[in-house]
């Protein structure tokens, strides 16, 4: 049995209530066991059957439920630092797709990269992702787009989740976009992604979700909901890159099949709006994309007052987000979607899990739950997204155990 005290605000963030509920504890205490949340409430009404225990001192800092990116691309080869430039001097994305850069560039990298290679990779950017207090990442493949090399970044996932600490949840993203060799027929792609793809992906479990990019440039409505049912068919639960580029009606089809989530939503429409809070769908918010390609972001408010919930992720990825800051998308958040860092705060945590379908073990600090969560030196919610540093978070615990700690900035102690 642990107990930490001298929390100056400890942020549970249970899921029940508004978007800005997250039902903050002042000088708080939190017990755990093995891994797993006993108590937790006001220090003062610590109950004695804990006052004998291990006690750690958080020294007057906010503890917040460890962070869940619900929406990364991983594992990659190469960078596109070039493309970043093109932009900035005025081709869109869209141009540089259509020129053999972008998605596809990546594609050709990754496909030539080993196993071996992708994973010190992505074990490097979970080691800093770590430190900034994030215990959970979503990792899609769709930078293989062929059967072996899909499930190859599948498999580095599946090792990653052994070999280090972070919670892994995986997305297969075969239908990220129709490959080369398919250009002429995209609609053999759909077939092969449905009976190959998805079938090689259930059986072997590698995959939590079915994720598809629905846009003009990428995958249809029609093919998405095929693509999406055959994920079904296989256990994965559906999830969308949906109205990013254009309103496509993907808002819609995440309502209709049911969708854990729909992310992006640059475009979505009113319909959207009203289909995904009828069918309770969590509405993704990826502000470091939006800043990227210099678009407005997701219309968060006006998700939020139809009563959708809204996660906030990163979209780590070489093209539209070459960041896995989540706290400065948390940031961005408040700044560009007018969410406050309550908001934003819920929507990095519980119903971040809620979008991998994790929210039953992590996401929150209530009993019963795992003992996930990150100590922020800062002395409340409001302070820490407000006062943006390169990292405020001294330590990150997993499962009750400490995985990362601040080498300067630390001045918990055991005792
Ligand atoms: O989420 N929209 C599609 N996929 C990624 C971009 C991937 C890339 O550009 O490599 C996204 O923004
Ligand atoms: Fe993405």
């Amino acid at each position: 049995m642990k107990v930490l005290a001298g929390i100056s605000q400890l942020a549970t963030c249970r899921g029940h209530g508004r978007q800005g509920d997250i039902h903050t504890i002042p000088d708080a205490a939190l017990v755990w066991d093995e891994g797993t949340i006993k108590w937790v409430g006001p220090e003062a009404e610590l109950p004695s059957e804990f006052r004998d225990s291990e006690r750690l001192d958080a020294g007057g800092r906010l503890v917040i439920p460890g962070l869940v990116d619900c929406h990364t691309h991983l594992a990659f080869a190469g960078w596109r630092a070039d493309e970043f430039e093109q932009r900035i001097l005025g081709r869109s994305y869209l141009e540089i797709a259509r020129s053999g850069g972008g998605i596809a560039s990546t594609v050709r990298h990754t496909r030539a990269a080993s196993e071996q290679q992708l994973t010190e990779r992505a074990t490097g950017f979970l080691e800093e992702m770590l430190a900034l207090g994030i215990t959970t990442v979503e990792c899609k493949s769709g930078y293989g787009l062929d059967l072996d090399a899909e499930l190859k970044l599948l498999r580095v996932y599946r090792r990653l989740a052994a070999e280090q600490p972070v919670r892994i949840v995986s997305t297969f993203l075969g239908a990220h976009i129709v490959p080369a060799e398919f250009r002429d027929d995209p609609d053999a792609y759909v077939t092969l992604l449905i009976e190959r793809m998805i079938p090689a992906v259930g059986q072997e479990k590698l995959a939590a979700c079915c994720d598809v990019f629905v846009e003009e440039s990428a995958f249809s409505p029609a093919q998405a909901r095929r693509i999406l049912t055959a994920g079904r068919r296989a256990g994965l639960g559906a999830k969308l890159h949906a109205d990013q580029l254009s309103g496509c009606g993907g808002a819609e089809l995440a309502a209709e099949v049911g969708a854990l989530s729909a992310d992006h939503l640059e475009h979505i429409s009113d319909r959207g709006i009203a289909a995904m809070a009828a069918a309770a769908v969590v509405a993704v918010s990826l502000p470091l994309a939006s800043l990227y390609l210099q678009q407005p972001p997701m219309p968060a408010r006006r998700l939020i007052q139809a009563g959708v919930p809204v996660a906030v992720a990163s979209d780590f990825n070489p093209g539209s987000a070459p960041s896995y800051h989540l706290p400065l998308a948390m940031t961005l958040a408040c700044t560009l979607q007018s969410m406050t860092p309550a908001e934003a705060l819920k929507g990095a945590t519980v119903y971040a899990a809620r979008a991998v379908g994790m929210e039953d073990l992590t996401g929150s600090l209530e009993a019963g739950k795992a003992a996930d969560f990150a100590i922020i030196d800062a002395p409340d919610v409001n302070h820490w997204l407000y006062h943006f540093r390169p990292n405020a978070c001294v330590r990150t615990v997993i499962a009750g155990r400490t995985k990362w700690s601040s080498p300067v900035f630390d001045a918990t102690r055991t005792g």
